[in-house]
């Protein structure tokens, strides 16, 4: 990866969080905390904020998406929201896949891979997210678990449209609960995503691929994270709500720390 590259990738999951106030508070708070930040930042806010905050944001450092779309381009699909909607309302970026929509709502490998078709149909790019529930990482099953998912999610994509995507890896013991994974776990997790990338579709497109990391991200935690050598980002959820503290997530991972040693 070249320098421009490597600039890590700070992503905040808001979740079902956040009213249209609440939306321009946040940027209007954490815009002038972010100014010297060398990293690219995005938000994936609720659909109803998208719209605003796409405008709000427009001359910021942040890029605005969504959590979820549907895979069909329109139809009679009641609730559902398509991805040119997204992109009409000002989203770059979408998240598909998390491990809520996937438990909660019943998405499985299939689903995300059409998602995914249809995200890159409409100019989105997908942030793909991976990982494993604790019992699977008891049963030592972690890596057939996560080559299933990227060889079921990414099947018939090429190199061009894979080079464009942001893969999460996020394990399921990890969200919401506190307990983050080490960043020497993290890292031997990342590590075997980007070997199996490469055994799949090549060296050079796994290496444009960034990964990374969720789970507990606090601003404390996020440089050990990021100086590792495979981990080029984070995916934030419950510390991305407040202005300050991800602000100081951001700030935290734009200091020469860990990024000079990697290459
Ligand atoms: P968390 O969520 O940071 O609150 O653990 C991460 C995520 O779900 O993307």
């Amino acid at each position: 990866m070249d320098d421009a590259e490597r600039i890590p990738i700070i992503v905040a999951n808001w979740k079902m969080y956040k009213t249209l106030a609440e939306t321009e508070q946040f940027i209007d708070n954490a815009v002038p905390l972010v100014a010297q930040a060398h990293a690219r930042i995005y938000i994936a806010v609720p659909f109803t904020a998208i719209a605003a905050a796409a405008e709000q944001a427009a001359d910021t450092p942040f890029v605005i998406g969504a959590q979820n779309m549907n895979d069909a381009s329109e139809g009679a699909f009641t609730g559902e929201v398509a991805g040119k909607m997204l992109v009409d309302a000002g989203a770059k970026f979408v998240i598909l896949g998390h491990s809520e929509r996937r438990r909660i709502f019943g998405e499985d490998n299939a689903f995300i891979n059409r998602k995914i078709k249809r995200a890159f149909e409409e100019g989105l790019q997908p942030l793909l997210c991976i990982g494993e529930t604790l019992a699977e990482r008891e049963a030592r099953e972690t890596e057939d678990v996560l080559a299933t998912q990227l060889s079921e999610c990414l099947k018939g994509f090429d190199t061009e449209e894979l080079a464009s995507l942001m893969i999460a890896y996020e394990p399921v013991w990890a969200i919401g609960t506190g307990r983050m994974a080490t960043p020497e776990i993290a890292q031997e997790t990342h590590y075997f995503c980007r070997e199996y990338l490469a055994q799949q579709w090549g060296p050079e497109t796994a290496g444009k691929i960034p990964l990374l990391y969720g789970g507990s991200v606090r601003p404390e935690t996020a440089p050990s994270l990021v100086a590792q050598a495979d981990i080029d980002g984070l995916l934030v959820g419950g510390a991305s709500l407040d202005a300050a503290s991800f602000a100081s997530i951001v700030n935290s991972v734009s200091q020469p720390i860990g990024l000079d040693e990697k290459n």
